[in-house]
């Protein structure tokens, strides 16, 4: 779809709002909350970099969408999707957009529902918040983050009825585990947790959850897209059907230079959650960063998520 960004408006220091519509006029396809979508975005030297963001304006059922509306968080170490939109990207610029897709929704008819956003991890969780409290339904949100002039959305969120959101700003590491664990052990039994935010902090909330005896079927999480890391490492690919080898820079996703190559890979949520752009390695060693595959698959070394996952050998050998 050729979408139109209409408004563009900064809500912190380091995060802005764009409202997208069609270029064309009329609506938009709906879609439910936890929904995100990918954009297409030229990077100037003539590549073109897809990237996901979750939606915050949750649509009412049965309506038709006028805008998807995503919160952007120009982050540091930007492989160039944020450092694109925050630098390029104002209002009457057209930008390509696929469907939105959902893998992170809300339960329907859950009893009690917990919402825990680490920084911008928040985009999803407003979205299901507005939702929450469209339908009175019993939600309590726990929104941490480094202070609250980086709290994108506070105010958003704060003027939704009936969500009790609790803030937790300025808090060291060590805190951080001590606020979770005691979220985890006041909720109760038959609660949904919905949690967004960096690998450590969901991975922290799982553990705390699993703790004080939660299921954790009832923990649902999503990884914001992952930025580059710092230990990256530069690796070759080498594709088994084509005969092609690819060098995978320390900032390039395997995944992105599978695509710039031509290969013929899928994608969806580009941050490890979603199993699409799995690939079959027939050789090497797969250094595993994703949340999708179970231990057993990492075990047999054997599927990687192209995304996130990179390669601890020089070489990766795919079925490709
Ligand atoms: S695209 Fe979803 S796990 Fe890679």
């Amino acid at each position: 779809m050729k979408l139109v960004v209409t408004e563009v408006r900064r809500e912190t220091t380091r995060v802005m709002r764009y409202v997208l519509r069609p270029a064309g006029g009329g609506v938009l396809p709906s879609f439910e909350p936890g929904a995100h979508v990918v954009l297409h975005l030229p990077l100037g030297d003539g590549a073109v970099v897809a990237r996901s963001y979750s939606l915050l304006n949750a649509p009412e059922p049965g309506r038709a969408v006028p805008s998807y509306d995503i919160g952007v968080l120009l982050h540091p170490r930007s492989r160039g999707g944020s450092s694109h939109l925050h630098a390029h990207v104002r209002a009457g610029s057209i930008v390509e957009c696929e469907p939105p897709r959902n893998a992170f929704a809300l339960v329907p008819h859950a009893g009690a529902h917990v919402l825990v956003a680490g920084g911008i991890g928040i985009t999803p969780l407003l979205c299901m918040a507005e939702r929450l409290a469209r339908e009175h339904a019993d939600a309590v949100l726990h929104y941490f983050c480094h202070d609250a002039e980086q709290a994108a959305f506070l105010a958003d969120l704060e003027a939704l009825p009936g969500v009790a959101v609790h803030t937790h700003f300025g808090l060291s590491r060590d805190d951080i585990e001590r606020r979770l664990a005691g979220i985890a052990m006041r909720t109760p039994g038959i609660s949904n947790f919905y949690v967004c935010g960096p690998a450590g902090f969901i991975d922290a909330m799982r553990r705390h959850a699993a703790d004080a005896g939660h299921a954790p079927s009832y923990v649902h999480f999503e990884r914001f897209e992952a930025a580059a890391t710092e230990d990256a490492g530069a690796f070759e690919v080498r594709l088994d059907v084509s005969g092609l080898t690819l060098r995978v820079p320390p900032h390039q996703s395997l995944l992105d230079a599978l695509l710039a190559a031509g290969a013929a890979v899928r994608a969806d949520c580009r941050a490890g959650n979603c199993g699409a752009c799995l690939v079959t390695v027939q050789q090497g060693e797969i250094d595993h960063r994703d949340d999708f595959l179970l231990d057993e698959d990492r075990a047999e070394g054997r599927l990687m998520c192209a995304c996130v996952s990179r390669s601890k050998s020089p070489l990766l050998v795919l079925q490709l």
